[in-house]
């Protein structure tokens, strides 16, 4: 059995078909790529996964059980987390407490959620600016305490809002690392990245969206080859030669 089924969802806002009909499964522990252009509806459809909104169709299942509708403290309680493509942190408050925030959806103990907060810190390179307001970290750091902040919610799943957007070539080296070492941990992902030479060697498979609809699902190889992806999407650049 799938961990994670999206089942026919559709999502409209006002005359806009954010998502239209989408289909697709998740498999334990994998890494799937949910990419498109600019509106395709990924951002949307992680909405409607992590809780934050409710699909007008369809439904969203972890482990066989309905969780869309279900509001997004419930979708993290039972094992959904989620960062955020403009990055949202507690800007005044210090790293550490940002990640306390979400430790806090395990445990009421605020010495268990900084006891969980300095482990998932360590994990995720960022002890040493545990102490600094999360105003004073740089583009990467906020990024990986996006990260570090849903990691401690213990997730079964994690949805990756361009992660690694904007970032340097280096820096996002680093952030593909930190992916691979959640997905050791057995963490499954669905990860939103438009820059194909990032995202492509790390995803199992990917869902590529259009207008809101599922364009076509496959392995990375599959989807650089398909000619309906490469005129949506990618570009002439994948054009085969
Ligand atoms: N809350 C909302 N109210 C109105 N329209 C919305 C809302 N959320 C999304 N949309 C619209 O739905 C469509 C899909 O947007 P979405 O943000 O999901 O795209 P995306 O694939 O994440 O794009 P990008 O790559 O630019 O982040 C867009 O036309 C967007 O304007
Ligand atoms: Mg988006």
């Amino acid at each position: 059995m799938p961990l994670l089924e999206v089942r026919n969802v559709s999502k409209r806002f006002g005359g806009v078909n954010a998502n239209i009909e989408i289909s697709f499964d998740v498999a334990e522990g994998e890494i799937l790529g949910l990419l498109g252009p600019n509106g395709a509806g990924k951002t949307s459809l992680f909405n409607s996964i992590s809780g934050e909104v409710t699909p007008d169709t369809g439904e969203i299942l972890l482990d066989g059980a309905r969780i869309s509708g279900l509001g997004p403290v419930s979708c993290a309680g039972l094992g959904v987390a989620r960062t955020f493509q403009v990055v949202r942190s507690f800007d005044t408050m210090t790293v550490r407490e940002n990640v306390m925030v979400g430790a806090f959806s395990r445990t009421a103990s605020p010495r268990a959620a900084m006891q969980a907060a300095d482990e998932t810190m360590t994990f995720c390179g960022l002890s040493a600016r545990a102490d600094r307001p999360a105003w004073s970290l740089s583009p990467p750091e906020k990024r990986r305490l996006e990260v570090a902040r849903a990691l401690a919610t213990k997730p079964r799943v994690l949805l990756l809002d361009e992660m690694l957007t904007g970032l340097t070539p280096t820096e996002a080296a680093e952030g593909v690392q930190l992916v691979r070492d959640v997905q050791a941990r057995g963490v499954t992902i669905i990860m939103v990245e438009h820059v194909m030479e990032v995202v492509l060697p790390l995803v199992t498979r990917a869902v590529v969206l259009n207008l809101g609809r599922v364009l076509t699902i496959g392995s990375p190889a599959e989807i650089v080859r398909n000619p309906e992806v490469i005129r949506a999407y990618l570009g002439d650049r994948y054009a085969p030669a």
